[in-house]
């Protein structure tokens, strides 16, 4: 059984392109994702079709998240919002890499599937053998219906809507949230206090406002864009929740611009990458204002001392970049979710500047059916 969307939400709106009015929709998709699923009273979220009760939640001993592509990177961020929230032990792996490499298959670990379509292949397969070792699969699923939530023993629809940039954008943000969600919910189940749970759902409704002001800068980060555009190769680095912002907004470069992008943790630069660096690579830098901030700052000051150009993601001005985009404050742990927004229109204005076929990248498809 599929769900067919209406047609009206294919029509591209009065945008040039599927991707801008994708990234533009995000306030409403987020605000979608939250929707009747607050509960103020317990500090909590009811997710329906978890299919998991609180004795069980309080069994699982380690979360490991299986997607492709731009859901496997959101499933990192996933891993790190259930480890700070729910301090279980997660981490997330390509779905393709896991089912190659027969993994064990542990009891007490909680698989969890995370993909836009619902279809891509190497997941639907990896979720297949896990089954069929007996283990627990939970789905993040964009697509109801579809074969990987079907396949999956409960989970958590992403509600972003229909997506039909080959490029995730809108989704992305949606599962991310959805993985906030899922944290916040494991955690109050397990150790998360009241006031932390408070403290989460106030960020997460100030999520679709915030992400509105963000897309204010465009006009700003369409002329960065121009000047970025040239360039042969970029670098991106971020660190701890950052780094998977990082990886993402170098894939979504790489995607639709066909500019080489390479993404780093900022603390493995001494470890190889400073030998890149140079005038003619610029670096984009995520630097939230957080217990890492004055970390993060050493990193831009070796890329400034070897001539790097850097541009900042960042909740203040950076004095040692080139140019800072400004973004709002949430909570730590959310902040990664609207740090990201600003570099995908980043990657859609430099790929324009380019001439790119943006909904349409060269050699890529929405959805791998196969193997
Ligand atoms: C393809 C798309 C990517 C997407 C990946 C996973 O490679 O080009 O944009 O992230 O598949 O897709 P899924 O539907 O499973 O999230």
């Amino acid at each position: 059984e599929t769900v067919e969307w209406e047609a009206a939400s294919y029509d591209m709106g009065g945008h040039d392109t599927y991707m801008h009015k994708e990234i533009s929709e995000q306030p409403d998709a987020v605000d979608r994702v939250l929707r009747g699923r607050i509960d103020d009273r317990f500090s909590t979220v009811h997710l329906g079709g978890l299919n998991l009760d609180a004795r069980e939640a309080r069994t699982i001993r380690r979360i490991k998240i299986l997607g492709c592509g731009t859901s496997y990177h959101a499933g990192m961020i996933g891993a790190s919002l259930i480890e700070g929230m729910a301090r279980i032990p997660a981490d997330a792996e390509p779905a393709s890499e896991f089912r190659y490499r027969n993994p064990v298959v542990d009891p007490d670990t909680l698989y969890i599937a995370v993909s836009q379509s619902g279809e891509t292949y190497d997941v639907l397969a990896a979720v297949q053998e896990l089954k069929r070792k007996g283990a627990r699969v939970l789905g993040v699923v964009n697509v109801v219906g579809s074969a990987i939530a079907r396949e999956a023993d409960g989970g958590v629809y992403v509600h972003a809507g229909p997506e039909v940039c080959v490029v995730s954008t809108k989704c992305f943000t949606n599962t991310v949230v959805a993985f906030a969600l899922l944290a916040l919910h494991l955690g109050r189940i397990r150790d998360l206090s009241v006031t932390d749970g408070k403290r989460i759902i106030e960020g997460l409704r100030k999520l679709p406002e915030q992400i509105s002001e963000i897309l204010k800068l465009e006009d700003e980060i369409k002329e960065l864009a121009a000047e970025y555009a040239g360039a042969q190769s970029m670098m991106f680095i971020g660190r701890v929740r950052g780094y998977p912002v990082a990886l993402e907004a170098s894939l979504k470069l790489k995607e639709i611009s066909y500019i080489h992008a390479e993404a780093y943790p900022a603390s493995e630069l001494k470890h190889g990458p400073l030998a890149l660096i140079e005038p003619a690579l610029p670096t984009v830098a995520i630097v939230p204002d957080d217990d890492l901030l004055e970390k993060n700052r050493a990193a831009l000051e070796e890329i400034k001392a070897r001539s790097g150009r850097i541009l900042a993601v960042a909740h203040q001005e950076q004095e040692k970049a080139d140019h800072t985009i400004v973004v709002p404050k949430n909570e730590d742990e959310l902040d990664p979710i609207l740090m990201g927004i600003p570099l995908q229109l980043f990657a859609y204005h430099t790929a324009l500047a380019m001439g790119r076929d943006i909904d349409k990248p060269r050699n890529l498809a929405k959805s791998v059916t196969v193997e």
